[in-house]
């Protein structure tokens, strides 16, 4: 494999330091030209002594971050959104992590993908914003887009060199969060200390909070969507607590293929580095004959709302997935603030999702402009929820 010149966008988060670790396993098949993050600069400083960046993007904060004019220090130092963009679309990169959080990463994967790069991409995000205008930049500039969320990386793998007409559904699998077996009426003494342990995947506070209302599977059903081309009627999940079986592909012989390994992010993110070639991995063996069994049931959708959210919101179209979106980042900040309780999650949600039409998203201005008036919407709702 000829060596590859990466940028991680979002290299101080749980993907991004676990990209990391794949990258110094292999030092002689990847280089790392570019990083980004946005508060843990002492990380962040450590990262760019260790690989020698030629561009790196902070956010606005710029404070502890040695600047270029410091000794030994030889990088570009560019900021907020439109250094994201510049970052992403560096000359000479071969692809692009996006390990950012949030619709913040959209634009950036999309000037990555205008700038020729292949994207391997964990912000899920970028596809519910914007997913039908970042399929079309792909097509159009034919590169590749690898998904990094360990889902859509198991589909990846049952799906190639297959014909996508014989495919009858995907099947998502879910660990179902900590709160699996919860009632509504446990729901509501949920505190976010509670919903940030997760039974089985160590992951960012805003993924982590997604996964416990399963919104996360929602965002992901949307992605499996556009990256897969398939519609959201045959896209089905199934609840499965051990985390082995990250998802699977049932054809129209009644076949079901799928991918089965120890939970760990590092070989996603090392299959879409590496792709087409598998090499030895930082994962520990499968050992199914300790497992011993692995369980499968339906998500309890009267309970955890998100879910059907956002199969009404891939149902409605246009500019609601972004909506959609917006409004569950500005919930689950809300929530992590003690500002509103886990039940009222959807319920901010939902309230948002209600005041928008599905006007077409033609532009990434368009994407950008409703995630901005979502968030807008939310804040209010949020404070009419708080005045009464
Ligand atoms: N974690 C997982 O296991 C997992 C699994 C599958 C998919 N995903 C998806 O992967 C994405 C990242 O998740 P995560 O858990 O890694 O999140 P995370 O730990 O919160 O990391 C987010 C990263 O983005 C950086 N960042 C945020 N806003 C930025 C900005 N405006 N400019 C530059 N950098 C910015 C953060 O910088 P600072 O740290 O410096 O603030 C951090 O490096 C999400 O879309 C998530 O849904 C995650």
């Amino acid at each position: 494999m000829k060596k590859k010149s990466i940028i991680i966008l979002g290299s101080t988060g749980s993907i991004g330091t676990q990209t990391v670790e794949v990258i110094a396993k292999y030092p002689g098949l990847f280089r790392v030209v570019g990083l980004a993050a946005n508060s843990r600069f002492d990380l962040l400083s450590r990262q760019i002594k260790q690989f020698k960046p030629r561009m790196v993007c902070i956010g606005d904060q710029a404070a502890g971050l040695p600047g270029p004019d410091s000794p030994g220090a030889k990088f570009k130092l560019v900021k907020g959104p439109e250094g994201l963009k510049r970052l992403a679309a560096l000359p000479g990169a071969d692809m692009v992590v996006n390990a950012l959080v949030g619709s913040a990463g959209l634009e950036p994967t999309l000037a990555a993908v205008r700038a020729g790069h292949d994207v391997a991409l964990a912000n899920k995000e970028t596809l519910v914003a914007g997913g039908q205008l970042v399929m079309q930049a792909v097509k159009k500039k034919r590169v590749r887009l690898l998904p990094i969320d360990s889902e859509h990386a198991a589909l990846h793998q049952c799906l190639e060199g297959r014909d996508i007409k014989t495919v009858k559904n995907l099947i998502l699998t879910a660990s179902g969060g900590p709160f699996r077996n919860h009632t509504i009426k446990q729901l509501h003494r949920i505190k976010a200390s509670h919903a940030l342990n997760h039974p089985t995947w160590s992951m960012g506070r805003k993924v982590t909070i997604d996964s416990a209302t399963l919104m996360n599977k929602g965002l992901e059903m949307i992605e499996a969507h556009h990256l897969f081309g398939i519609p959201p009627e045959r896209i089905k999940i199934v609840i499965h607590p051990e985390s082995v079986i990250h998802s699977m592909v049932e054809f129209n012989d009644g076949s079901i293929l799928a991918q089965l390994s120890t939970p760990d992010m590092r070989l996603p993110i090392q299959y879409a580095l590496t792709h087409p070639q598998r090499l030895p991995s930082l994962v520990k063996d499968c050992r199914l004959d300790e497992l011993g069994k692995l369980t499968f049931h339906k998500p309890d959708r009267m309970t955890f709302k998100c879910l059907d959210l956002a199969y009404l919101a891939l149902k409605r179209g246009g500019m609601i997935p972004a909506v959609m979106n917006a409004a569950n980042e500005i919930a689950v900040k809300a929530f992590l603030e003690g500002r509103i309780g886990f039940l009222q999650i959807p319920e901010l949600i939902s309230g948002v999702m209600k005041e928008y039409r599905s006007a077409a998203v033609r532009s990434v201005s368009d994407a950008v402009s409703a995630d901005h008036s979502a968030r807008r919407l939310a804040e209010e709702l949020l404070n009419s929820y708080q005045g009464k």
